[in-house]
């Protein structure tokens, strides 16, 4: 076998070697020596070392060498620009010094090369996306004079690469583990309400309210568009509460005919109107010693809510058609969907009842105003329905992309029914965005409006920094473009996309 056969092939098994080694795991400090080690063993290529930039300090530092002692590996650091390492880190591009002992660029810093002759010092740069992240060097010891450190260079440079991809990935890992232990002590400091879903700061503060509120008696009420959990945060207050064993009991304020409504809510006696034929309890009697959730409390007639009033500050009514004073010991929670101050102001309400039941006003925030909680409610209610039905159906990464990429006009309720319908109705495992309803992928016309405004806005500023760096450099496209980081090519075409050409003046 020639000579140069024989090289190519050690260079074929160290670069499959090193391959390895870096695919083997994240332990960064092993893994590199270890690949430095291989280009001793196969490349006669001795101290290999890596250097990395510390984004911080700005410094190189060895992380990993061959043949060099901690105390060396400790004295290894250069800043940018400093010695022949620190130079190739800031051009960019790879250093050569034939002979070690005739540079007086070559400090030598970790003390290491006593004896000079016939070593040869290869320095690469680590770059990742065009950007230098750090520098590996070695000492090539020649006994052979007819090699050509350009094919040196080149095979440095692709191990180089791979140790750049590798030093990226590890520090994606490092950082999706530090997130993990953020997110683990963000955690501990958290609220949390049995079967009600929400890690948002929002969902958050309305937790804490409910923890701080369940004790007392304070009325509660609950603003927030339909679907939003209103009455499931009443009934948490409830069942955390002291009345927990008490009943809750829950009355819709629009659901039945106004005339209806005195009678459902304070009971009526035997004979008080046509069809009384026996005497009957209302709502809030029966809520005695527990909790009445009034729901859509805005559409309460007028004339029936100073009786609502007295009922809060004296705990006391009469049925229709009765003389007796009735006592009760009701907890009061109020919801709405609607804008009672609004109401207030437009006479169809009451000041004094609204400020009577405004004491503790806790706001539920719509889906789309908290995004982050929707993968948790899917999680939540695929669990639930897969349970219910027998199934094991998921949602694939796209599909939970359209999920929380739609606003969710219904809210939770409306996310738990798609959730529902998906499961009960999904013939396969995984639920992919072809599965879902067609509604969800279309966007909504507000959305488009305001894509097109937020392109209109960067289009407007990518208008104005070329426009800028064209006329600071004197309309040469070429030095505007090296300005902003385009090619000539991209400048040219953008210029003809804004309508920039160069001014009469200048040509
Ligand atoms: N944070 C949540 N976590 C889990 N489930 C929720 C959450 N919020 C709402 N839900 C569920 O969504 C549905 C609607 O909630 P709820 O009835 O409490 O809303 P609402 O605000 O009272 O709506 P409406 O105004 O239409 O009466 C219920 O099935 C409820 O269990
Ligand atoms: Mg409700």
């Amino acid at each position: 076998m020639s000579q140069s056969l024989a090289r190519e092939n050690r260079i074929l098994s160290a670069l499959l070697e090193v391959s390895k080694v870096l695919n083997s795991s994240f332990d960064l400090e092993k893994n590199l020596s270890r690949t430095m080690r291989v280009l001793g063993e196969f490349l006669e290529m001795e101290r290999g070392s890596v250097f990395l930039l510390d984004q911080h300090t700005k410094e190189l530092k060895i992380v990993a060498a061959h043949g060099l002692t901690r105390e060396q590996i400790d004295r290894g650091k250069y800043k940018i620009g400093e010695g022949i390492v620190g130079r190739v880190i800031e051009r960019g591009s790879p250093v050569v010094i034939p002979n070690v002992g005739e540079e007086p660029l070559f400090l030598n810093k970790t003390g290491s090369r006593i004896r000079k002759g016939g070593i040869s010092f290869l320095c690469v740069p680590i770059s990742f996306k065009g950007e230098a992240i750090g520098v590996l060097s070695v000492d090539r010891i020649f006994k052979d004079r007819a090699i050509t450190v350009d094919e040196d260079i080149r095979v440095l440079e692709i191990i180089a690469s791979i140790i750049a991809q590798y030093v990226i990935l590890w520090k994606h890992y490092k950082d999706t583990e530090n997130e993990k232990e953020i997110l683990k002590l963000q955690l501990k400091g958290r609220y949390s309400l049995p079967n009600i879903i929400g890690n948002s700061d929002r969902m958050q503060e309305v937790f804490e309210a409910v923890y701080r509120v369940a004790d007392s008696k304070a009325t509660v009420i609950l603003y927030g568009e339909s679907g939003t959990g209103k009455e499931l945060i009443a009934k948490a207050i409830h069942y955390m509460s002291p009345r927990a064993k008490g009943p809750f009991v829950k009355f819709n304020c629009a659901s039945i005919p106004e005339g209806l409504l005195e009678s459902e809510l304070f009971g009526h006696e035997k004979g008080a109107f046509t069809g009384a034929i026996s005497a009957r309890k209302g709502r809030f009697e029966l809520a005695n010693e527990g909790t009445i959730l009034l729901d859509e409390v805005g559409d309460l007639p007028l004339n029936l809510q100073p009786k609502i009033l007295r009922v809060l500050q004296e705990r006391e009514f009469e049925r229709v058609g009765g003389e007796r004073t009735i006592k009760v010991d009701v907890r009061l929670i109020a919801a709405t969907s609607r804008n009672l101050e609004e109401l207030v102001s437009r006479g169809k309400f009451r000041e004094d009842l609204f400020y009577r039941l405004n004491v503790v006003p806790l706001f539920l925030p719509p889906i789309r105003e908290r995004k982050e909680d929707i993968p948790l409610l899917v999680e939540f209610f695929l669990k639930r329905f897969n349970e219910e039905n027998n199934k094991d159906v998921s949602v694939s990464a796209e599909s939970l992309r359209v999920l929380v990429d739609y606003n969710w006009p219904g809210n939770v309720r409306e996310l738990e029914n798609t959730i529902e319908r998906l499961v009960v109705m999904s013939g396969r495992r995984t639920i992919r965005p072809a599965d879902l309803p067609l509604n969800l992928k279309l966007p909504a016309p507000e959305e488009v409006l305001q894509k097109e405004s937020l392109k209109a806005g960067i289009e407007d500023i990518e208008k104005s920094s070329i426009r800028d760096a064209l006329e600071k450099t004197g309309w040469v496209q070429a030095k505007a473009a090296r300005m902003i980081g385009l090619t000539p090519r991209q400048i040219g075409y953008k210029m003809k996309k804004y309508g920039l050409s160069v001014p009469a003046a200048i040509l």
